[in-house]
């Protein structure tokens, strides 16, 4: 019997809960067009980011149960942690703004398929497919998007799995399919996106520092990839967890 206290993902939440008050304080604050602020649209979009949160939460307790069945079945945890977050009403708004898209609760429903999003950090690479293929088998769940960064790195040398799902999220007036976008990654990929986000936004150095750090980045990127398949190997031979290895399919 596995300890009580063994059984649990950690999830980091990027950002408190969600209060409707805080949200209607920030939207006030935020100087736009009389079109949003009309109570209605203010209660629509609350009422969506709660839609969204929901929809986080289902995903995330998917993925913790396949953790705890993990550990139970093949004494192996595949997630190391995750983290959640809703997209602020700042950027989800720069983000419509910069797409040119209008500002209203339809054209986010409709374009943004980032508002709730979840980083699945794993141990291994065969954790990230397993996971992430299991979760995407599921029949309640579909599969909008899939970018595989890690089979076809970004030229930067960015990796990552990103998958969008449509979960069902069930309120009064029925079921509401809601976008999530996870982004699996193993422990490895996630410290090189890190440092990589940090340079990125660094942009006080000159050009010529910012294009050294660049380049080291990428032979980074490759090392660890290499370490990492090493480590992979060992790891197989020493652990029975199931080897995954394609990438998830868009639902039919
Ligand atoms: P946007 O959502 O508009 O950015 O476009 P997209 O949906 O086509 O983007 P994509 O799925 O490629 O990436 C979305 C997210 O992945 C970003 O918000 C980052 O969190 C992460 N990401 C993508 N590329 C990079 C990268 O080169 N470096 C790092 N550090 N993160 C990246
Ligand atoms: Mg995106």
């Amino acid at each position: 019997m596995v300890p009580a206290a063994i059984i649990v993902a950690v999830i980091l939440d990027r950002h408190s809960r969600l209060s409707s008050a805080d949200l209607k304080a920030r939207l006030k604050g935020l100087n736009l067009s009389d079109s949003i602020f009309t109570a209605d649209q203010i209660t629509e979009f609350v009422d969506l980011m709660q839609v969204y949160e929901g929809a986080m939460y289902e995903i995330s307790t998917k993925l913790e149960i396949l953790d705890n069945e993990f550990q139970v079945r093949f004494a192996h945890d595949p997630i190391h942690h995750m983290e959640r977050r809703l997209k602020s009403v700042n950027s989800i708004i720069g983000k419509l703004e910069r797409k040119g898209l209008p500002i209203a609760v339809e054209s986010i429903k409709d374009n943004l398929f980032d508002v709730a999003g979840i980083r699945v950090i794993c141990n291994y690479r065969d954790d990230v497919y397993s996971v992430s293929n299991y979760l995407s088998a599921q029949s309640d769940i579909q599969v909008l998007r899939v970018k595989d960064y890690i089979k076809r790195p970004k030229q930067n040398g960015y990796r990552s799995l990103h998958v969008i799902y449509a979960v069902p999220v069930f309120l009064s007036s029925g079921a509401h399919y809601t976008p999530v976008e996870v982004q699996f990654r193993t422990i490895a990929m996630d410290y090189w996106a890190s440092l990589e986000h940090a340079l990125r936004y660094k942009t006080d150095l000159p050009d010529a520092r910012l294009s050294e750090h660049s380049q080291t980045l990428l032979d980074c990127a490759r090392s660890l990839q290499n370490i990492e398949v090493q480590m992979q190997n060992i790891h197989r031979d020493i652990n029975g967890a199931p080897v995954v290895e394609q990438t998830p399919k868009t639902t039919d």
